[in-house]
C-alpha cells in the first residue's frame, strides 16, 4: 500500500484516485501520522500532498521527520515539496507572482519524466517557491517564473514537484506518477475490479453473517451495485428498498422497478405525497436536502423494522469518509450537504455495512461492469439523492415537476439520439423560478425559463461546461418550447466548476 499524507490540499483525493487508476492500492493518512504506523502497515512509498499552509511559517505543518531517515521513497507535491525542501535546508520564499493555472514546464532528463512532452503544460497553484535546492538534491525542472519546479536527491529516493501531477490539466501528470510508481518504486499493479468484488463480498459476508440487511436502492450506479453485491453475498436475507420520493425523472420509477425486481428481493415504496408535503413552502436548498434526508430515514426505519433487519448497507464512498480521516477535517470546505440515500444511519439503531468506503465512484463503475450490470445503469449520468428538488429553483410543486420532467426527458432523448450522451458526464434541465415574455402564434406569452446544463468531468469535483453543437442545442430548444407547455425560453449554462457548481442548488 502507498500512503498519501494529507496536508490539506483540495487535490488530496485526486492523488489517491490517480494512483488507484494505475491499479495500485493507496490510502490517505493525516500529515503527521507517526512513522510507527506507516511501518506497521508495511508502507514503503509515501506521497506528501499539497496544502494551504506555508512552509515558510514558524508553525508550518510538519510530517514525522523519521520518514526521511528510514528506507522510504517519497514524492512531495507543491507544499509537500516545499516542506521537504525546508526540512533539508532550502529557503522557502514568496515568488514574484502567484503561479496559478496552466504553466509551461521544462523538465530535465530524468526517469521521473520519461516519455513526457518537452516543454509540457502543468497545473500550478502556489505562491511560495523553493529558492535553493538543499544539499544532496538537484533541480530537475523549471518554469519561466519558478527556477526550481522539481527536484530530487542524489540517492534518487526523494522527489519534489511544485506542480500538481494529479490534476488532469497537467498534460502528462499520470505518466509522471506512473514513472514514479512503476519505474522508480517498482510496484506491480494488482488492484483491479475482480479483487474489488471479492473483497467487498467477503466483507459483507463476514459482517452480516446470518442476519438480515436492508439496502437503499435508488437505481444509480452506486446503490445498484451495492444492492447486487449484498444480494450475492447474503441472498434472501437482503431486502432492497426503492423509495419513489416524487422527485424522480420521467418514467424513472417504473423503469427501476422493471429492471431490478427480477434480479433482487426488492420493495417499492411510493412516498411522493409525503416528500412533497414536507417540502411545501421550502425554498432554501440546504433545508430541502435536510428535509429529504429526514423523510428517507423515517421510511427506512419502518422498512427495516418490518423486515427484521439488523444491518443497513450503505454506499458510502471514500470521498465521504475522507473528511473524518483528514487532520484538517476534510481537504475542502463544505459547500453543499450531499445527502446520502438512507440518511443518517447512526440514528437508526442499525449496524452499518459499507463495503465501498475505501472506493471511488469510477471504481464502483468498474465493479458494476465486472458483475455485468446492464449498460443503461453503469453508463447512467449521476443523479443527486434529492433529485429534481434541487433542479427546481425555489419552491417545488407538481406543476413545476411535470414541466421539468418533460423538458429534461427531451434534452436527454436528443443527446442520446445524437450519440453525445456518453461523452457528457452529466446533463440535465433546471427550472428557473422566473417567467419571461415571449411570442407564439402572434400572441404574447409569459412563461417559465428552462436552463440546460451539460458538463464534462472525471469525478464531479471539477467540471467543464460541455460544448454541445449549436444545431443540437437549436433542436432541443425548439422541441422544449413547442412540446412543453408553460415554457417559452431555453438558456444554456456556460459556466464551469469552479466557480459554479454542477447542480444549481
Ligand atoms: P455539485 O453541484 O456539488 O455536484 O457540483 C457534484 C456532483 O454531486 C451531485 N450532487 C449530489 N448528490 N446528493 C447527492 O447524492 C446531493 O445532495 C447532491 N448535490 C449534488 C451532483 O449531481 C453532481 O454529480
Amino acid at each position: 500500500m502507498i500512503a498519501v499524507l494529507d496536508f490539506g490540499s483540495q487535490y488530496t483525493q485526486l492523488i489517491v484516485r490517480r494512483i488507484r487508476e494505475l491499479k495500485i492500492y493507496c490510502e490517505i493518512f493525516p500529515y503527521n501520522v507517526s512513522e510507527e504506523i506507516l511501518k506497521e502497515k508495511g508502507i514503503k512509498v509515501i506521497i506528501l500532498s499539497g496544502g494551504p499552509g506555508s512552509a515558510n511559517e514558524q508553525k508550518s505543518y510538519l510530517p514525522d521527520k523519521r520518514i526521511f531517515e528510514g528506507d522510504y521513497l517519497i514524492l512531495g507535491i507543491c507544499y509537500g515539496m516545499q516542506i521537504m525542501g525546508k526540512i533539508f535546508g532550502s529557503n522557502i520564499i514568496k515568488g514574484n507572482i502567484r503561479e496559478y493555472g496552466k504553466t509551461t514546464f521544462y523538465p530535465e532528463k530524468d526517469v521521473l519524466f520519461d516519455g513526457i512532452k518537452y516543454p509540457g503544460t502543468v497545473w500550478m497553484s502556489h505562491y511560495d517557491i523553493v529558492e535553493n535546492v538543499p544539499e544532496g538534491f538537484y533541480s530537475i525542472g523549471k518554469t519561466d517564473t519558478c527556477p526550481i519546479a522539481a527536484f530530487k536527491n542524489t540517492r534518487g529516493t526523494f522527489y519534489g514537484l511544485q506542480f500538481h501531477p494529479e490534476v488532469v490539466h497537467t498534460q502528462d501528470g499520470k505518466k509522471i506518477l506512473e514513472n514514479f510508481l512503476y519505474n522508480i518504486a517498482k510496484i506491480k499493479p494488482d488492484w483491479n475490479s475482480s479483487s474489488m468484488v471479492d473483497s467487498a463480498i467477503k466483507e459483507i459476508k463476514e459482517k452480516v453473517g446470518s442476519s438480515k440487511v436492508i439496502c437503499a436502492l435508488s437505481g444509480g450506479v452506486d446503490s445498484s451495485t451495492l444492492s447486487m453485491l449484498v444480494h450475492k453475498a447474503v441472498g434472501e436475507n437482503a431486502l432492497s428498498v426503492f423509495v419513489d420520493n416524487g422527485l424522480l425523472r420521467k418514467n424513472e420509477a417504473k423503469e427501476i422497478v422493471e429492471k431490478f425486481s427480477p434480479m433482487l428481493n426488492m420493495r417499492y415504496i411510493e412516498a411522493g405525497d409525503i416528500f412533497l408535503s414536507n417540502l411545501k413552502g421550502i425554498t432554501d436548498p440546504e433545508e430541502k436536502r435536510k428535509i429529504i434526508g429526514k423523510t428517507f430515514i423515517k421510511i427506512f426505519e419502518k422498512q427495516a423494522e418490518n423486515f427484521g433487519a439488523r444491518f443497513l448497507a450503505q454506499g458510502t464512498l471514500y470521498p465521504d469518509l475522507i473528511e473524518s480521516i483528514s487532520a484538517f477535517g476534510g481537504p475542502t470546505a463544505k459547500i453543499k450537504t450531499h445527502h446520502n440515500v438512507g440518511g443518517l444511519p447512526e440514528k437508526m439503531n442499525l449496524n452499518l455495512v459499507e463495503p465501498f468506503k475505501y472506493l471511488f465512484k469510477d471504481e464502483i463503475r468498474m465493479i458494476a461492469k465486472e458483475i455485468n450490470l446492464p449498460k443503461e445503469i453503469t453508463e447512467r449520468h449521476p443523479f443527486p439523492g434529492p433529485g429534481l428538488a434541487i433542479r427546481i429553483i425555489g419552491e417545488i410543486d407538481e406543476e413545476k415537476l411535470e414541466i421539468l420532467r418533460d423538458s429534461d426527458a427531451i434534452f436527454i432523448e436528443e443527446i442520446k439520439k445524437e450519440k453525445i450522451y456518453n461523452e457528457i458526464w452529466q446533463a440535465f434541465a433546471v427550472l428557473l423560478p422566473i417567467k419571461t415574455v415571449g411570442i407564439m402564434g402572434d400572441m404574447r406569452t409569459y412563461q417559465y425559463v428552462i436552463a440546460l446544463r451539460a458538463v464534462k468531468s472525471v469525478d464531479g469535483m471539477t467540471a467543464d461546461w460541455y460544448k454541445i453543437p449549436q444545431n443540437i442545442l437549436d433542436n432541443i430548444s425548439n422541441r422544449i418550447v413547442n412540446e412543453v407547455k408553460k415554457v417559452n425560453r431555453v438558456v444554456y449554462d456556460i459556466t464551469s466548476k469552479p466557480p459554479a457548481t454542477i447542480e444549481w442548488e
